[in-house]
C-alpha cells in the first residue's frame, strides 16, 4: 500500500491573500511529514497556479475539485484535464457530491472525468457516498456500487489501479455530524469487497492496493480515532483544512 493521503478540498473559499496566509503557516509544518503521508491541497480553480507555485519543491501537490469529461472545445466555463496536467496538478475529485447534487453530475459523467483525469496523467479521486434518506432507507452499498459500477463501465477495473476512492456520505458533509467509526469501517470494507467481486482474477483485483480515504466533518479531535481504523487510508478535509492549526493537527494524527 502507497503511503497514506490527506486531501484538503477549500471548496469555494479563500483569496490571493487568505491563500498566501494559509500556506505561509501550513507548509513549514507539512513538510516535515512528507515521508509518512501524501498530502494535496485542492484549491478553486482560479487559485491553481498561485498554488502550485507556493507548494513548488515542498512535495506537497495540487489538486483540482473538479474537471471537464471533455477534452476541449465549446464548455464555456469548463477547464481540461489536460489543463490541469499543464498546472501541474497530480490529483483531481471527480463526482463531490456536491456537484453530484447541485450540478446534476450523473455517474456516467463522473465515469468520463475519471477517465479524462488518467488519461492527462493525473490521479483521479472518486467521490462516492450516500444521502442521509438513501442511508435510513437501507440503500448505502446499492448506491456505493452503482457510483463504483459506472466507473468500471467505462474505464474497466483496472482504472482503480490508479485511481483513489473517497467515501463521503452526504449526511456527514458540513455538518459535525462525523460518521460512526462501524459506519466507515463497514463502507469501506464493502468498496473493497465490490471491487473484488468483479475481478475475473486475485491478480487483476485492485481492492487490496486502492486508497479509500473518508470524507464527513473530519477535524483535529476526530481525525485520530478515523485514521485508525484498518480500511481506513486518509482522509479528505473539508471546512478544517481552511485552517491552518487544524488540518496540521489533522496531517499529525495521519503521519
Ligand atoms: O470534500 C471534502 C468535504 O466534502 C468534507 O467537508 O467540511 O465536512 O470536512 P467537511
Amino acid at each position: 500500500m502507497t503511503k497514506p493521503l490527506l486531501i484538503g478540498n477549500w471548496k469555494m473559499n479563500g483569496s490571493l491573500q487568505l491563500n498566501q496566509e494559509l500556506l505561509h503557516r501550513l507548509i513549514p509544518k507539512l513538510q516535515q511529514l512528507q515521508k509518512h503521508i501524501d498530502i494535496a491541497v485542492c484549491p478553486p480553480s482560479p487559485y491553481l497556479f498561485q498554488v502550485c507555485d507556493a507548494l513548488a519543491c515542498t512535495g506537497i501537490v495540487t489538486g483540482a475539485q473538479t474537471v471537464s469529461e471533455h477534452a476541449s472545445g465549446a464548455h464555456t466555463g469548463e477547464v481540461s484535464a489536460s489543463m490541469l496536467s499543464e498546472l501541474k496538478c497530480r490529483y483531481a475529485l471527480v463526482g463531490h457530491s456536491e456537484r453530484r447534487l447541485k450540478y446534476a453530475e450523473s455517474s456516467t459523467a463522473v465515469a468520463a472525468k475519471f477517465e479524462a483525469v488518467q488519461n492527462a496523467g493525473m490521479m483521479p479521486v472518486l467521490c462516492v457516498g450516500e444521502t442521509f434518506e438513501e442511508r435510513e432507507a437501507g440503500q448505502t452499498r446499492q448506491v456505493i456500487e452503482q457510483q463504483l459500477q459506472a466507473v468500471i463501465d467505462r474505464v474497466g477495473l483496472a482504472g482503480f489501479e490508479q485511481g483513489v476512492v473517497a467515501y463521503e456520505p452526504v449526511w456527514a458533509i458540513g455538518t459535525g455530524e462525523v460518521a460512526q467509526a462501524l459506519q466507515i469501517e463497514s463502507v469501506h470494507q464493502a468498496i473493497r469487497t465490490f471491487l473484488s467481486s468483479c475481478a475475473p482474477s486475485r491478480k487483476e483485483d485492485p481492492s487490496q492496493r486502492l486508497r479509500i480515504v473518508y470524507g464527513g466533518s473530519v477535524n483535529s479531535s476526530n481525525a485520530a480515532e478515523i485514521f485508525n481504523l484498518a480500511e481506513v487510508n486518509g482522509g479528505l478535509i473539508g471546512g478544517a483544512s481552511l485552517k491552518a492549526d487544524e488540518f496540521i493537527q489533522i496531517s499529525e494524527s495521519l503521519a
